[in-house]
């Protein structure tokens, strides 16, 4: 989360140096109710007549937490306009301070549509509350997926592991520039993907015109879900699929692993064609790093003295498909206090 709003909104909002403990509550509030609402399956979205059953007060809550999202950008659309006026103020260029504009600058710098100097705030509203949904929970239920994986199974654990010690060493923390080189940790998180892709049924998408696939007659203006989460469990095309076995993903010359869909679509975890993720390289990064440095620096073990295979892996169906009880795991650092801190 802090990694992407401090790309989006020039802040981060837990840590040392975050915005106000009060706005991070708040933000950290609205993001999970917001989460949790947008993955509730809500029978008024199929059929009006049900709105009136409504046991969960979904269309009260929804219009609650979206005033207080609007209320939210609205501060922050307000506090980038005074600091871009500021600039303006002592003629500083957009492009000469290029390297330190986020998103929200880059969104207020453009032109809007016929003619209007600047794009309209509802649009910059809507494409920042996009941004924020699609980044965050994604990369985060696919760490959680793979450190739950990883734990169960301390076999792959110690084969990442010597990985990171031969190629990153223990005198220093993994860089971006390691990733490439760790071919192993690239499989574990491909096999993630495989059995716990963060989305299940991707999008949904409507077919424009009438169209027949694979013997199966799509009438136009269809509302289509693609099963990724049935496409890593289908047995004509993987064995053993209950197992978790990065292994099955190793090329055999050795050749770095394509962790999105490759070319045999055999996994589609950021979709395929026009509407596939456009931040799956920058979400292959988030995923990545942050599993390497926290296989790099610590040992990890199931919480109080439970068999690693026993950690429950049971999913729950939402927007995106989070593990239905949150991995608790003990942690034990490995690396020197001075290479870490
Ligand atoms: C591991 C991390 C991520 C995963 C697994 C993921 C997965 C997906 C999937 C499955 C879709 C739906 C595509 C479809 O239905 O065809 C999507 C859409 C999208 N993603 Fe990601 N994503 C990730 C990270 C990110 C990041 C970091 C960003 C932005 C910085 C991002 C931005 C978007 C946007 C804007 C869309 C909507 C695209 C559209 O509808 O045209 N995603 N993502």
């Amino acid at each position: 989360m802090n990694n992407v709003t401090r790309m989006l909104l020039g802040r981060q909002y837990f840590g040392a140096v975050s915005a106000g403990p009060s706005e991070a509550m708040e933000f950290m509030h609205i993001t999970h109710e917001l989460f949790w609402l947008l993955g509730v399956i809500y029978l008024g979205d199929y059929l009006p007549i049900w709105r009136w059953v409504d046991p969960y007060g979904c269309e009260k809550r929804m219009r609650e937490v979206e005033k207080r999202v609007d209320d939210f950008h609205k501060r922050i659309i307000e506090e980038h306009k005074r600091a871009r006026e500021l600039k303006n103020k002592e003629y500083v260029k957009d492009d000469d301070y290029g390297e330190e504009m986020d998103f929200v600058d880059v969104l207020l710098s453009l032109p809007g549509e016929d003619g209007n100097p600047h794009m309209d705030d509802t649009d910059i509203k809507a494409l920042i509350q996009d941004m924020i949904a699609a980044a965050t929970d994604t990369s985060a239920v696919t760490n959680e997926w793979a450190m739950a994986e990883v734990i169960k199974h301390p076999r792959v654990l110690r084969k990442i592991q010597d990985e990171l010690d031969s190629v990153v060493g223990p005198n220093r923390m993994v860089n971006e520039s390691d990733l490439p080189h760790l071919n192993y940790l690239r499989c574990v998180v491909r096999e993630t993907f495989r059995m716990h892709p963060a989305g299940p049924f991707l999008i949904p998408h409507e077919s424009l015109r009438a169209t027949t696939i694979n013997g199966f007659y799509i009438p136009a203006k269809t509302r289509v879900f693609i099963n990724t989460h049935g496409l890593g469990r289908n047995t004509k095309l993987w064995d053993d699929v209950e197992s978790f076995r990065p292994e099955r993903h190793w090329l055999a010359d050795g050749a770095r692993v394509e962790i999105s869909h490759g070319a045999d679509f055999k996994i589609l975890p950021f979709s395929a064609g026009k509407r596939k993720c456009p931040g799956a390289p920058l979400g292959v990064t988030l995923v990545l790093m942050a599993l390497a440095r926290l296989f790099h620096c610590f040992d990890w073990a199931p919480q109080n003295g439970m068999r690693p295979e026993d950690i429950n892996t049971m999913e729950v169906y939402g927007m995106t498909m989070p593990k239905a009880e949150p991995l608790m795991a003990m942690a034990k650092p490995r690396l020197a206090d001075h290479v870490m801190f």
